[in-house]
């Protein structure tokens, strides 16, 4: 190694050095390309399979017209037309590029080196990246047995160091969620200097469960909530996320956050879908139809579906290299699942939920492809 090398490795502290670039998955498009598909269901990111709403994608189109001009830095009518729906101010709300952005402010905005943010294992990825991207230190604890979270371990690994605990509600991958009575027994043990992320990314899918724990029920002055344009809205690739917080929190995420985020057409195009309720109980609707054909499909043919209230279902296989194979196979017909061994999960695969017809092309596919994977590897 030269001195220049050495110089520019000490220009970047050892926790930037150790993180690993974050491997999204081939563009379908591409995909298609190199395996010669005409036809791709893309069932790997947890994405709206109606698409976006119509409706959305008229006031995106006219406000095309405007981009030499910088976004109203104030997001003044999403705003407003947040605030009205959840009946909060809007100075509770901070607006960022996806739900993610407005991570990456929390933990510019509240987090120093070696701080711990507690959470548990096999949680969303990108918030892992985040918190070691500012050299916290991570509290993880394992899932239960029935693959929740364990309130009871994360109370336990709260100490005067913790800074932050971190609750993907439901939970990416597993697609379980803490009940309103393990949010409450949670609370008792996070002392008031502690910030609490409620990540509820897939909150309109959940919320028609009864225990689950509506965030917006709550007023504590140290949770943030955070919800998306990205799943249930259909707007993953504007990135446009919102958090409610008491103002204190807000105002000073504030002072971190980039002026113009989210740009005008995310502006516009999350307006036009918080409008479009239609387009969204049809989302809803369909999730919960083929939900239920894909839970059945996979008991029916042997596996062990994790039950879950988003959209997407993890099973188990019975090792790593059934998931890669599995992933390979459908892959060849067209069908993008996710192996889950980037979420410390080798033996298992998560399927998003598609529209019918992607689903029938995943049931196909599957069925094409089990005698020889039965043969192989059995099930779990
Ligand atoms: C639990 C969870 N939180 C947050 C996100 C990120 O969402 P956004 O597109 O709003 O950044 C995802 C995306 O997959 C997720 O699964």
């Amino acid at each position: 190694m030269d001195s220049k090398t050495v110089n520019r490795r000490n220009l970047v502290p050892e926790y930037i050095q150790k993180l690993n670039v974050y491997q999204a998955g081939k563009p379908a498009t591409e995909l298609a390309r190199e395996r010669g598909l005409t036809h791709i269901s893309k069932l790997g990111s947890n994405e709206n399979p109606l698409g976006p709403s119509p409706f959305a994608i008229r006031k995106m189109t006219h406000d095309l017209w405007e981009v030499n001009h910088y976004p109203d830095m104030h997001a003044f009518k999403l705003k407003e037309a947040l605030s009205k729906l959840y009946k909060l101010k809007a100075e509770n709300i901070i607006l960022g590029n996806g739900s993610e952005g407005i991570m990456a402010y929390i933990m510019r905005a509240f987090v120093r080196p070696y701080e711990e943010i507690v959470t548990s294992e096999n949680t969303f990825i990108g918030f892992y990246i985040l918190a070691r991207s500012v050299g916290a230190t991570l509290m993880t604890v394992p899932l239960t047995s029935d693959y929740r979270y364990d309130v009871k371990a994360m109370a336990s690994k709260i100490t005067e160091k913790t800074k932050v605990v971190y609750i993907a509600n439901p939970n990416n991958p597993t697609g379980t969620y803490i009940t309103r009575d393990e949010f409450d027994y949670l609370m008792n043990y996070v002392p008031e200097h502690v910030l609490v992320i409620l990540d509820e990314a897939y909150f309109e899918f959940a919320r028609e469960f009864d225990d689950y724990p509506d965030s917006m029920d709550y007023r504590y002055d140290n949770v943030i909530t955070l919800r998306t344009f990205s799943k249930a809205y259909g707007l993953a690739g504007i990135r446009c996320g919102y958090g409610f917080a008491h103002q204190n929190l807000i105002d000073n995420l504030n002072k971190v956050k980039l002026p113009f985020e989210p740009n005008i057409i995310a502006q516009r195009g999350a307006l036009g879908a918080l409008k479009d309720s239609p387009h969204l109980e049809r989302t809803v609707k369909n999730n919960r139809a083929m939900y239920e054909l894909t839970f059945s499909y996979l008991t029916n043919n042997g596996f062990k579906p994790i039950n879950s209230i988003a959209n997407f279902i993890s099973f188990k296989n019975s090792c790593a290299e059934a998931c890669q194979w599995m992933f390979d196979k459908l892959l060849d017909l067209g069908v993008i699942i996710r192996p889950l061994s980037t979420y410390e999960m080798p033996e298992y695969v998560r399927v998003s939920i598609g529209n019918e017809e992607e689903m029938n092309h995943f049931f196909k596919s599957m069925d094409t492809i089990l005698p020889e994977f039965t043969e192989r590897f059995g099930r779990a």
